[in-house]
């Protein structure tokens, strides 16, 4: 029974910092990467924060919305215009701009990591057009 209830701690907390680490890199991915256009709102970028122009677009979900930027839009460059941004790395930065945007999301699992990618190639391929 003590086992039991210290191998329990023991996972919540692995999980706990796991998903600290991963909000940390999303933030920092964020700085780097996005704030140039996405803090002040360049391009006519929607800004972080920005509830109103954001709420339309985290309704996307979170598997188009993420491809999408990914691939690029109008003035959105491909991987926020860091050409090394992995998917994982881009969708973590995204969930940072999501969650204080007044969504909720959470760093995606393997499974929304596959279908994030199958929409980036289809929106490649123009197959499916916005
Ligand atoms: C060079 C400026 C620039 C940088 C850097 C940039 N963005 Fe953008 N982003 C834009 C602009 C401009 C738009 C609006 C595009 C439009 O709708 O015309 C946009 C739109 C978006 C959208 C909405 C796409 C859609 O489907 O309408 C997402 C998501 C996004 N950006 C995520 C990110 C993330 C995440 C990063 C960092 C990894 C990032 N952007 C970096 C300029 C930028």
């Amino acid at each position: 029974m003590m086992l039991k209830t210290k191998v329990l701690t023991f996972a919540a907390t692995i999980f706990a910092f796991s998903s600290l680490a991963y909000a940390q890199s999303g933030e920092s991915t964020y700085k780097q990467v996005c704030a140039s256009c996405h803090g002040a709102g360049v391009l006519n970028a929607p800004k972080l924060g920005d509830k109103a122009k954001w709420a339309p677009l985290i309704a996307e979900g979170q598997v188009i919305l993420t491809a999408h930027g990914y691939v690029g839009v109008r003035a959105m460059p491909a991987k926020g215009g860091s050409p090394n941004l992995s998917v994982e790395g881009f969708a973590d930065a995204l969930v940072y701009i999501v969650n204080n945007s007044g969504g909720k999301w959470t760093a995606p699992d393997a499974k929304t990591v596959v279908a994030i990618n199958k929409e980036i190639e289809a929106r490649k391929a123009g197959l499916n057009k916005k």
